[in-house]
């Protein structure tokens, strides 16, 4: 094969539909855990095409800047994934999310800002490309790092609101669009230009810090989704096929995710980004304790107690939530799981959509400490199943598991579906204090009859219990 035959548009633009097709394979496997494997090696050789292709185009100016490039991002990559802390992934997927944004914004700028050194002329749907771009990419950038500070606690996590914010956030959309209006109609209009860079920033910080740290995940799924919008417009302003359909796929993908999310909180997306749920979260959660007292006596056991339960059970079903995530207690619970089915007790997992902090939250963890995938059973296909379970066991989670969910049309949380351990015969909840959970409401369950709270630490708890189990 000669040279100029790999540097040809065929050439080039076969290897961008294999990467392509890669892509949506990769998407495709990586909706079930037990593909997902396989799913992200496709993925990442369907970039390893994309790049490579890309670095074969003859239109490449400096191969020393691209390598310089990759090196330094790949250093800060590696550096960064493996110093990350599991609970800290969501701020950190918030973090790529505002590079990703940045970088489809700095190549549409550059594209434009170059005009009267390259001559180049921008028509048809280049401009409005350029522009979405920018504005895009910049909204995502500002937004996702405001998010990041929340989550990482740089600045308070709590929803920040004032007067007239939707009209201020409304102004600023209104003179985004006239602005960039202008720059589609004369891309040499760099006053115009840098205007809508300046505002889309100004945006993005606006749009985010009404939006409590707890709601981030939404967020970030949904800037997520933008960064992906951007890259598909910079694809169309380098008139780069694989970028398309990339930025589209991480679009598509990114907004399904956002909505499963909301769909799971039973919230919707508008209540999500203007209704501030941080801030009630924060006010009701300071009357937790309050709470607590009004709903009757919460009597605490010890893993001793728990293993003579135990004993006499056939049936378990776990169910974990944020705590498992805060105390890293997933191989414990995977030892316990163990323990139990070594002792001829059926145990099933019990995996609410979101439980945790992050899409499939439980599900890594569980993966991570190997417990088998088939013992991990959806929320609606577990619900019929525990009226008829000995011992539902409750592992720091605690709003996924609210009757009030179910029963009190006034909760925040009304109408969220939730895992009915309630119905299981018996109910251990392991968890610190009475604190409560994300949405700072108090849990009815604490107090049920059937209910046995063991206080403390979930990994030691759980330990100590797998130890009080063999031993009984
Ligand atoms: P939460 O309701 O947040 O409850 C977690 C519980 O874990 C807390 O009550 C806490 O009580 C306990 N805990 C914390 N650290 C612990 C430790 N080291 N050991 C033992 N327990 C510990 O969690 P959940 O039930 O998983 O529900 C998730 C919530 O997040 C839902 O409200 C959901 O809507 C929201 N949310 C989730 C997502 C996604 S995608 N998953 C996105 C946005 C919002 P103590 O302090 O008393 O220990």
């Amino acid at each position: 094969m000669s040279e100029s035959f790999l540097q040809s548009a065929n050439f080039i633009q076969s290897a961008y539909l294999v990467a392509a097709v890669m892509f949506i394979l990769g998407l495709r496997n990586l909706s079930s855990p037990k593909t997902a494997v396989r799913g992200n090696i496709q993925a990442a050789i369907g970039m390893f095409i994309a790049i490579v292709a890309t670095l074969l185009d003859a239109n490449v100016v400096s191969y020393g800047v691209i390598i310089g490039g990759i090196v330094v991002g790949s250093a800060l990559g590696a550096l960064l994934a493996l110093r990350i802390e599991m609970t800290a992934m969501p701020q950190m997927v918030a973090l790529l999310n505002g590079f990703g944004g940045a970088a489809s914004a700095l190549v549409a700028s550059a594209e434009l800002l170059s005009q009267p050194e390259t001559g180049a002329v921008h028509d048809g749907i280049v401009p409005f490309a350029i522009v979405a771009s920018v504005l895009i990419g910049s909204v995502t950038m500002t937004g996702s790092a405001v998010a990041f500070a929340k989550l990482q606690e740089l600045v308070g996590s709590g929803a920040l609101t004032y007067p007239g914010q939707q009209f201020v956030n409304g102004a600023l959309g209104i003179a985004l669009l006239v602005l960039g209006g202008v720059v589609m109609m004369d891309t040499g209009n760099f006053g115009a230009f840098y205007g809508v860079i300046g505002l889309s920033l100004l945006l993005g910080v606006l749009l985010v810090i009404p939006i409590g740290g707890a709601d981030m995940p939404v967020v970030i799924s949904l800037l997520n989704s933008y960064s992906g919008l951007a890259a598909c417009a910079t694809g169309f302003v380098l008139d780069n096929s694989t970028l398309v359909i990339s930025g589209s796929l991480v679009g598509a993908s990114g907004l399904i995710l956002t909505q499963i999310m909301c769909v799971a909180m039973n919230r919707s997306l508008g209540n999500v980004l203007f209704g501030a749920f941080g801030a009630a979260a924060v006010s009701e959660g300071s009357t937790g304790e309050a709470g607590a007292q009004d709903q009757g006596n919460v009597v605490a056991y010890t893993p001793q107690d728990a293993a003579v339960i135990f004993s006499n059970a056939q049936s378990v079903i776990v169910v974990p939530g944020y705590g498992m995530a805060v105390a890293q207690a997933q191989h414990a619970v995977r030892d316990l799981a163990d323990t139990l089915v070594e002792k001829g007790i059926s145990v099933k997992f019990a995996i609410h959509p979101v439980a945790g902090r992050m899409p499939g939250h439980m599900n890594v963890l569980l993966a991570e400490a190997d417990v088998p995938y088939e013992r991990l059973v959806e929320m609606d296909e577990i619900n019929p199943e525990f009226p008829e379970t000995d011992v539902a066991i409750v592992i720091g989670a605690n709003d996924v598991v609210n009757p009030s969910a179910r029963e009190e049309k006034s909760s925040p949380i009304y109408g969220m579906p939730i895992l009915n351990v309630d119905s299981a015969e018996h109910v251990f909840v392991i968890k610190r204090s009475m604190n409560p959970g994300f949405a700072g409401i108090q849990n009815p369950l604490f107090f049920k009859d059937n209910t046995m709270m063991i206080f403390g630490d979930a990994k030691k708890v759980v330990v100590s219990l797998a130890e009080a189990v063999r031993n009984y």
